[in-house]
């Protein structure tokens, strides 16, 4: 199947799932009526939560959205997306910074899958500056980080990090 009729994976590390991955997932399920939430596992990041942790949060958070399932991976995610007979991969742009990373990462999923294409979607105006990497240092650091992450986030993040429920 070829074009928006087919299923698309969103993957990322999603540790934790922010607002800005929320904002993609909403718009990029206008586009693709199947749409896999897939948590890959990033070798360049350490990262905070367990992969379970990280599909348990967004399990919550999207329980509702008709047409997105949540799923994770190990190995490569062109073998993934065979595996799921999925021909789309969607990645979000914030700004310039994530260009040259998300450039190399296509072509190189391009070379082992000819097939398979990747979708960019620009992160919307009012998440450009929201990673998961800037909200988890704020929030170690007991910052309010409350409208950039999901209140289950938001919760989860405290706990992690000692801090008492708000
Ligand atoms: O949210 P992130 O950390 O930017 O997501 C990056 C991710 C997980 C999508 C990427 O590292 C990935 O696809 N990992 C799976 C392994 C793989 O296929 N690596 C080759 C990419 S060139």
């Amino acid at each position: 199947m070829d074009g928006i009729d087919s299923m698309a994976i969103y993957p990322g590390s999603f540790d934790p799932v922010t607002c800005g991955h929320m904002d993609m997932i909403h718009r990029a399920r206008k586009v693709f009526p199947r749409l896999v939430v897939a948590v890959a596992i990033n070798i360049r990041k350490k990262a905070m939560f367990t992969v379970d942790e990280r599909v348990d949060m967004l399990n919550e958070v999207l329980c509702d959205q008709q047409g997105v399932e949540v799923d994770s991976f190990s190995g490569l995610l062109v073998d993934y997306a065979k595996l799921r007979g999925a021909n789309i991969v969607v990645r979000g742009l914030r700004a310039l910074s994530d260009f040259e990373n998300e450039f190399q990462m296509a072509h190189m999923n391009r070379r082992l899958a000819p097939n398979l294409e990747t979708f960019f979607m620009m992160t919307g105006q009012d998440h450009f500056y929201v990673s998961s990497q800037t909200v988890k240092e704020v929030a170690y650091f007991d910052g309010d980080i409350s409208g950039l992450v999901p209140d289950v986030v938001l919760r989860r993040l405290r706990a992690k990090n000692g801090q008492s429920p708000v």
